[in-house]
């Protein structure tokens, strides 16, 4: 049942916006006005006890356990908050060590073997965090301008852009670097003061201006290589990571690719008409692939042979997953 305002009568589950709104005060005075009134609904404060919501400094927030680990969520997914992949598989163990790094503020460098699901696991655990992520790639130009910001025109007025960094920080994001081997020396400089355990920023390029990171900021990091540079040949772009930007990860995660029968179930949650024995056959070819044997196969190796054989002309990669999907969209190949 509704409560009613004791200044105006106006009928609501809760007053505080109603008292902001149109009484034009908070709470607190509400309390002296109208001793003994209450400002939520019984209906309300058993809905806000069952779903375990709880006033903080940053307003109401939720109470939020993945893997054995709490957080304090944002009730609703906002902006930049990725969508829940429903088939997404987790190492549960996995999984708890990252969010107890992501619990701690750590700073976090995932290194592991393409597409065995390093930036995904991040997505996909902010996802059911409603933690919002910013997402930029360090390789393939990424500049200095575009991670901390720039001087523009808008309208006719000169202002500053800010760049992803300042973003995230403000607002209280993940920030996920992905390919960090990939990073210019010049641009890794520039984000050596954030990696301090209670790294500020500061924008010589903006006056000086310094930015406080929000409580609830982190920065995630990707790469295929270990900072050594890559031995295998696979990487494109790959550069040797400076060992001071190295040490100021508190977290380095090593991942590679999930035991064959969570792979196999991955591409039945994502194809449910593929059958078992195809997924653990598909998962079993994919292991001759150059990217897991982690060796490179030259053109008239057996295993890479028997690999284009099954692969069908779709840029599939070495994904078991993206050659069922492709198959069904190739005329003429079979498995
Ligand atoms: N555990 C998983 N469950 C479901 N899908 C997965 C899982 N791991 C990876 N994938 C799928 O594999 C694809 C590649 O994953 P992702 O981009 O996270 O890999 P990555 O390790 O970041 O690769 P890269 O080094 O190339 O950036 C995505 O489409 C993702 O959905
Ligand atoms: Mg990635």
């Amino acid at each position: 049942m509704e409560i009613y305002c004791g200044l105006c009568g106006e009928k609501s589950h809760q007053l505080f916006s109603h008292l902001r709104e149109v009484h034009e005060m908070g709470p607190d005075r509400y309390g002296e006005r109208c001793p003994d009134a209450p400002l939520v609904s019984e209906d309300l404060a058993g809905y806000i006890r069952e779903s375990r919501i709880v006033a903080s400094d940053e307003g109401l927030k939720k109470q939020t356990e993945l893997y054995g680990v709490e957080f304090l969520t944002d009730i609703l997914p906002g902006e930049l908050v990725p969508d829940v992949d429903e088939d997404y598989v987790f190492q549960e163990e996995f999984s708890r060590q990252v969010l107890i790094s992501l619990k701690e503020k750590e700073k976090i460098l995932l290194v592991g073997p393409t597409g065995c699901g390093k930036s995904t696991l991040i997505e996909q655990l902010a996802a059911r965090l409603n933690w919002p992520v910013v997402r930029v790639a360090a390789s393939g130009g990424l500049t200095e301008s575009d991670l901390l910001g720039e001087w523009t025109v808008r309208d006719g007025e000169t202002v500053y852009n800010y760049g992803f960094l300042p973003r995230a920080m403000k607002m209280g994001a993940i920030c996920l670097i992905d390919e960090i081997d990939g990073i210019e020396p010049s641009v890794a400089f520039s984000i050596h003061q954030v990696m301090e355990a209670r790294g500020k920023l500061v924008l010589l390029q903006n006056g000086g201006e310094i930015i406080e990171p929000h409580e609830s900021f982190r920065l995630v990091t990707t790469a295929n290589s270990l900072g050594h540079g890559d031995e295998t040949g696979l990487y494109a772009g790959i550069k040797v990571l400076n060992a001071a930007f190295l040490d100021r990860f508190a977290s380095v995660f090593e991942m590679s690719y999930m035991p064959p029968l969570l792979e196999a179930q991955i591409i039945r949650n994502r194809a449910p008409s593929c059958t078992k024995a195809l997924a653990r056959t598909l998962v079993k070819v994919a292991g001759f692939h150059p990217t897991r044997t982690g060796r490179f196969c030259p053109p008239h190796d057996k295993a890479l042979l028997t690999f284009q054989f099954l692969t069908p002309p779709v840029p599939c990669g070495h994904q078991p997953i993206l050659w069922y999907e492709g198959q069904n969209t190739c005329q003429g190949s079979s498995f």
